[in-house]
């Protein structure tokens, strides 16, 4: 293993900038050469790749973003495509690539290595809706980002006895809003891996309401409602001042928080020392505390497990109410 590429794709999270540093500075430890392509496989099959060393890794490790920049690449979802970045590598005498980056990303590498190109890769997107690790790199920041903001909305629906639904990311998966929901002690937590009944959600409010509980924080996965579309609903349903905020991209942004900039560190090395040791085909996750190596078919096979335990506990330590259909 004398040269390895790497990458990030996908939405960018908060640790990519770590899992970096790590890769960077755990392959110059084993005297390997690294080069950093740009812009994911939009970069890669324009060859835009640079030689990166220890020294390109300092002060990046606590920003957000990437340094390598992302994209998002459907011609990469072609085999042309595909096979044009294999054979790229292979011209550049690339001996393995390392995709840093969520499930979408990580087809990209099956499909790489389904064509003869060494691959790993390093769980990273916010929505934490990886297969083969408990967690991904940018998740925590980004449930840290909506409680911060989830205070300061509670904050102003109280002075205004309003209801507020704060909408977050997640994709199809409801893993941010559950984590905020049961954290930030909102009433009512909407995910899309659980149906809800909005008319409940608003006779719920009314009771609430005559009980003298006139603010209400529900949190919306935008996988199982529109916030914007929510709130008017409710609004008309009850006639309760309701409140809408899309808290958006501000959850993609901000320096990680240590669990994140951790996380970059451990899975970063354990990619470089996987590829270096001769593993390949494989996802470096954690579980159980620990890094761990899992081949992508392992992965694939998998299935995510909702925290339907956490999910109950939210409604009943939330509103007191079920929201079901
Ligand atoms: P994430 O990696 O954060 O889940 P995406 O799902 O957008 O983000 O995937 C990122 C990129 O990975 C896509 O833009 C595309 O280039 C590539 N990709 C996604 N799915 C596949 C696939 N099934 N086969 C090949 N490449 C894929
Ligand atoms: O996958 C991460 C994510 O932030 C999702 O939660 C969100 O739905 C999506 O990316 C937004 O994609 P884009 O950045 O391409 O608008």
């Amino acid at each position: 293993m004398k040269r390895i590429a790497f990458l990030t794709s996908g939405g960018d999270s908060p640790g990519m900038n770590a899992a970096i540093r790590s890769i960077l500075r755990s392959a110059a430890s084993r005297g390997i050469e690294t080069w950093g392509v740009f812009r994911g496989y939009e970069g890669l099959l324009a060859g835009d790749m640079i030689r990166l060393g220890w020294r390109d890794a300092g002060g990046i490790v606590h920003h957000g973003g990437t340094v390598l920049k992302t994209a998002r690449c459907p011609a990469f979802r072609e085999k042309a495509a595909q096979e044009r970045a294999a054979a790229l590598l292979r011209e550049k005498e690339i001996d393995a690539l390392i995709v840093i980056g969520g499930d979408g990303s990580m087809a990209g590498a099956a499909a790489l290595e389904a064509l003869g190109t060494a691959t790993a890769t390093v769980p990273a997107t916010i929505d934490n809706d990886m297969c083969g690790t408990e967690e991904t790199i940018g998740y925590d920041t980004a449930v840290n980002t909506v409680l911060e903001a989830v205070a300061r909305i509670r904050d102003t629906a109280a002075s205004h006895d309003r209801a507020a639904v704060v909408e977050v990311m997640g994709r199809h998966a409801g893993h941010i809003a559950l984590a905020a929901g049961l954290a930030g002690g909102a009433e009512f937590t909407l995910v899309p891996e659980v149906p809800f009944s909005k008319e409940t959600i608003a006779a719920a409010l009314t009771d609430m309401q005559k009980e003298g509980r006139t603010n209400s924080i529900i949190i919306c996965a935008e996988g199982a409602a529109d916030g914007q579309a929510l709130a008017r609903w409710l609004r008309d349903a009850t006639g309760i001042d309701v409140c809408a905020t899309i808290l958006g991209y501000i959850q993609r942004g901000g320096a990680p928080t240590a669990r994140d900039a951790l996380l970059g560190a451990v899975l970063g090395a354990a990619a470089v020392d996987g590829l270096a040791e001769g593993r390949r085909g494989f996802l470096a996750g954690f579980r159980n505390s620990r890094t761990h190596i899992i081949s992508y078919e392992e992965a694939f096979r998998e299935t995510r497990e909702f925290y339907q335990a956490g999910y109950d506990l939210a409604m009943r330590i939330g509103a007191g109410r079920s929201v079901h259909p």
